[in-house]
């Protein structure tokens, strides 16, 4: 039975465990890729986390646990990519467009996969696992809130996330390298964030087709719907290199 772009989607962000999420988001993509398939009918999204995270929220955390630097690290790291395959897979149910666009956000999410992979061999082979620390739920809450709206969607995940994970390379990089013990995640960290740039790109890119004659406006009208701030320092190297009008964050 072939399957549609929505049932895709569903069957991935409702898998149970992260070890077939992650089976069936490569899968996803290489179906999307070699297929021309449907958009089909609306289906319920439901997210499925692993049994054992635990969200939190920011405003009400108690203090952190004491933990070395590069669990933490990492284990943020590793958190911000599950929640990218969430929201990035949930994006292709958003709207109806070109078949380009579930292409792009397909290949978008399993390169997600494709990270958070990585960070959690990387993780594992440090003997920490995940999850093993109480997570923010903001992003959550903001992909429940952009569930129906892709403009909104793109500037919170590609535009916002994305770009702040560009604006972190450096102090994250540097924080890494000067606990003295973590080259190899500090490597791991700046592939990585380097490969988000593209993300950034083609997030913007899809912005530009769906945000009509003012993109700029719509965007800070966005940000100012979810009263987020976006704070220097910029990485403007790594948004200049996503395409990232300046105007849009130094203005
Ligand atoms: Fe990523
Ligand atoms: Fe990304």
């Amino acid at each position: 039975m072939s399957h549609t772009i929505r049932q895709i989607v569903s069957g991935i962000l409702k898998a149970p465990d992260l070890a077939t999420k992650l089976s069936l988001s490569r899968q996803g993509f290489e179906q999307i890729k070699t297929n021309k398939l449907q958009l089909g009918e609306k289906v319920e999204n439901e997210w499925v986390f692993p049994e054992n995270l635990e969200f939190i929220n920011p405003f009400t955390a108690k203090p952190k646990l004491k933990i070395p630097l590069e669990h933490s690290l990492l284990h943020s790291a590793a958190y911000i990519e599950l929640m990218a395959i969430f929201m990035y897979w949930d994006t292709l149910s958003i709207p109806d467009a070109p078949y380009e666009f579930y292409h792009d956000f397909a290949q978008i999410a399993s390169e997600e996969s494709h990270h958070f992979g990585l960070i959690i061999t990387r993780m594992e082979s440090l003997g920490y696992s995940f999850p093993s620390i109480p997570c923010n739920d903001a992003l959550y809450f903001y992909s429940k809130k952009t569930s129906a709206d892709i403009c909104a969607r793109i500037v919170l995940t590609s535009l916002f996330s994305e770009g702040r994970a560009l604006d972190s390379h450096d102090r994250l990089i540097n924080k890494l390298k000067s606990s003295n013990t973590d080259k190899t995640s500090a490597l791991l960290l700046s592939k990585i964030i380097s490969e988000e740039v593209s993300h950034v790109k083609i997030g913007l890119k899809w912005f530009l087709h769906f945000a009509g004659d003012n993109p700029k406006e719509v965007y800070k009208s966005v940000l100012s719907a979810f009263k987020l701030q976006i704070r220097p320092p910029f990485n403007t190297k790594l948004r200049d290199a996503a395409g990232f009008p300046q105007s849009w964050y130094l203005e």
